[in-house]
C-alpha cells in the first residue's frame, strides 16, 4: 500500500493546503491522481498544496478554461480539468495520452466525467463538504 491513510477531515483552506503539501512527498513520476467532488469541495486547494510541497512557487489556478496547466515543479505536474470538456475525442486530439507516457505527475479534476480515459492504476480521491469550512478528503483506491 502506497499510502498510510484512507481519509481525513480538513477544517480550513490552509489545512487542506498543508495536507496536500504532506501528501506530495509520497508522489512519484508517473502517478495519476483522479479527483472527484462537487464544486468548492477543495480539489484545487489541495492541488495548490501538492505544488507547494513540490517546490512550485507561482500561482496555481484551475484549468477550467485552459483545460491543461503544466507546472515545472520538482517533478513536472500536469493539471487537467474535465469539467468543461466531456468529449473524449477532443482530449485524445489534444494529446492527453502523451502526458501519461511522460514522467509527470498528472492530476485530473472532475475525473469521473471521463473515467474511460484514466489509467487503471489511477489514484482516486474524493472531496466533499462536511461543514462551512470543513472538507472530507478520502482516498478511494490505493
Ligand atoms: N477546509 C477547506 N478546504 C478547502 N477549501 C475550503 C475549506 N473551507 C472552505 N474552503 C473554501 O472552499 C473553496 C474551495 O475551492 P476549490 O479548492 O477551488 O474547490 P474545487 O476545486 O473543488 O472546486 C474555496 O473558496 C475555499 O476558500
Ligand atoms: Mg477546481
Amino acid at each position: 500500500m502506497k499510502f498510510g491513510w484512507k481519509d481525513c477531515e480538513s477544517n480550513s483552506p490552509a489545512e487542506t493546503i498543508q495536507i496536500g503539501e504532506c501528501f506530495s512527498q509520497i508522489l512519484e513520476p508517473g502517478d495519476v491522481l483522479a479527483f472527484n467532488g462537487e464544486l468548492a469541495s477543495g480539489k484545487t486547494t489541495f492541488i495548490k498544496g501538492i505544488l507547494k510541497g513540490l517546490g512550485y512557487k507561482q500561482s496555481v489556478t484551475s484549468p477550467t478554461f485552459t483545460l491543461i496547466n503544466e507546472y515545472p515543479a520538482k517533478i513536472p505536474v500536469i493539471h487537467i480539468d474535465f469539467y468543461r470538456e466531456e468529449e473524449m475525442g477532443r482530449w485524445i486530439k489534444i494529446g492527453l495520452n502523451d502526458y501519461f507516457l511522460e514522467d509527470n505527475i498528472i492530476i485530473i479534476e472532475w475525473a469521473d466525467k471521463l473515467k474511460e480515459l484514466l489509467p487503471k492504476d489511477a489514484i482516486v480521491m474524493n472531496f466533499s463538504h462536511s461543514g462551512l469550512d470543513n472538507r472530507k478528503i478520502e482516498l478511494v483506491t490505493n
